[in-house]
């Protein structure tokens, strides 16, 4: 039996689950631009924050900055391109390409369309007309929604081709607001068939949907309006509520039954949730799995640690029950007890989003890449999703590993983060501002856009 607190006190692998299941992540390509700009040094010196705060309160390091070049439809497209060649897909491979995006680039044309056209300059023209393709627009949940839609498709078996979700972003909010040191860009390419190597979805979707104002981009807007603090209750609310019909669903069909004084979590290996910060992430599990110990043998470790939670019953005046109620929920988070369990089931999934920053909605499945890239994941492991879109919506879904895991190749992720290049503060600032018109690394062998026409229609290239 396991000490770590939360992690399975059972051989998890019900076969019959696995077999049920058999379609999900075959593999992924992630693309990150090639430049980024480190937060502590120039940037926190300049806009006097402490980098403690960004490193440790935050939890990033570094945010990639796309190039005057880039934009999220090249992004796409590089990351699709790497999908194809590690995976040796041919345009008639593929049966759809669902792409999730809140950085759209036309209010009417698919994305997918322009990165269709990207493709073409390498496979030749016409290649993918065979291809349908569809842009999901709903925040960072888009993609998820993408892939829950994809994998029924696929599973249907009308059609013998693979589909392939894409996520692309670039998150940007204004330059001196508490939202700058949360940016970042890049892409995630998935490819979704029947029996996957990664990565088997066990088609249970727990979901939760509320009208909020915490994050919107209003028609014309470059960048989104953010109410920081609101959006992260939001989130909290939402995952709390997803995870909670989540964990009704698979227990009513038997994906996980746990016994007496066992709970849902019990049942998971890693946790992975939306990325806007690495810190959010701890907050995120700290709410999830108070709400799911309450009840199992964890609490009274718990207890033992901090104390009793406090009751409304015990209170006669509403708000100190609400002040004690979120001290109790800070000691919940720093107890050693939840820390343990954190650090085995989810703190490694930030570890690329520390040096990328946020990637909007590929940022769930960047936490997929940093356990795949750091083989954290073994076969037969069960891992669970909380996906967050603000405005808002949350969908927590569970996906079992495969045997094939070990198999796919690593994509040298850390090792090409590295290679990047540096820029400063002022270059940061031009690119941001759309004033940096030069591209600050030489585009070779990558799309680019080369021009907007004054039609408003986007002409791209492929640079050898
Ligand atoms: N050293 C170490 N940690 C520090 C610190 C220092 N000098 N100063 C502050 N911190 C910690 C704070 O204590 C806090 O951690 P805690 O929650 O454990 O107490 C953390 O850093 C964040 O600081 P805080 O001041 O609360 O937040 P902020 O004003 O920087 O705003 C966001 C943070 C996320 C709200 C803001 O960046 C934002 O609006 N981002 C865009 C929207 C977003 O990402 N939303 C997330 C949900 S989708």
């Amino acid at each position: 039996m396991s000490s770590i607190p939360g992690n399975s006190s059972k051989e998890i692998s019900s076969d019959k689950s696995l077999l049920r299941a058999a379609v999900g992540i075959d593999d992924m390509a992630v693309y990150i631009p090639s430049l980024y700009l480190p937060l502590t040094g120039e940037f926190s010196r300049q806009r006097d924050i402490d980098p403690e705060k960004l490193t440790r309160g935050i939890g990033v390091e570094r945010m990639a900055v796309p190039d005057a070049h880039e934009d999220a439809a090249t992004m796409a497209a590089m990351s699709l391109l790497e999908l194809m060649r590690r995976c040796d897909l041919q345009p008639g491979d593929i049966g759809k390409i669902y792409l999730g995006t809140e950085s759209a680039v036309d209010e009417a044309k698919a994305m997918g369309t322009y990165v269709i056209g990207m493709l073409e300059r390498v496979y030749g023209s016409g290649s993918f007309q065979g291809c349908s393709t569809v842009e999901f627009k709903s925040a960072c949940i888009g993609t998820t929604l993408a892939l829950e839609s994809i994998s029924y498709w696929v599973a249907a078996g009308e059609d013998e081709r693979i589909g392939v979700v894409i996520a692309t972003d670039v998150a940007r909010y204004p330059l001196h607001s508490p939202g700058e040191y949360t940016q970042g860009a890049g892409s995630v390419s998935l490819l979704v068939k029947r029996d996957p190597r990664i990565a088997a979805l066990e088609q249970i979707y727990g979901c939760f949907t509320r009208d909020e104002n915490d994050f919107f981009r209003p028609l014309g807007c470059a960048t989104a309006t953010v109410n920081g603090k609101h959006s992260n209750q939001c989130y909290l609310d939402a995952m709390q509520g997803a995870f909670a019909s989540y964990a009704a669903q698979a227990a009513q069909k038997g994906l996980i039954a746990p016994k007496r004084g066992e709970c849902t979590t019990d049942w998971i290996e890693h946790l992975l949730f939306h990325i806007p910060y690495p810190r959010m992430v701890e907050y995120a599990s700290a709410a999830i799995l108070r709400q799911d110990w309450r009840n199992s043998r964890h609490w009274k470790n718990v207890e033992a640690e901090i104390g009793v939670e406090p009751e409304p019953q015990n209170y006669a005046d509403l708000e100190k029950y609400q002040v004690d109620l979120a001290g109790y929920a800070r000691s919940f988070a720093r107890s050693r007890y939840f820390q343990q369990a954190y650090n085995a089931k989810v703190k490694d999934s930030a570890a690329l989003s520390r040096q990328v920053g946020n990637i909007y909605t590929g940022s769930i499945y960047l936490g997929l890449a940093s356990l795949l890239e750091l083989r954290k994941v073994q076969a037969k492991e069960r891992l669970c999703f909380g996906a967050y879109g603000s405005g808002c919506s949350a969908l927590v879904f569970s996906a079992r590993a495969m045997p094939g895991i070990s198999s796919v190749p690593s994509r040298g992720l850390f090792e090409r983060l590295e290679r990047r290049r540096e820029i400063s503060l002022q270059e940061y600032e031009l690119l941001h501002e759309g004033e940096g018109k030069e591209s600050l690394n030489r585009p070779s062998e990558e799309f680019v856009l080369a021009r907007i026409d004054h039609q408003g229609y986007r002409h791209y290239e492929y640079v050898r």
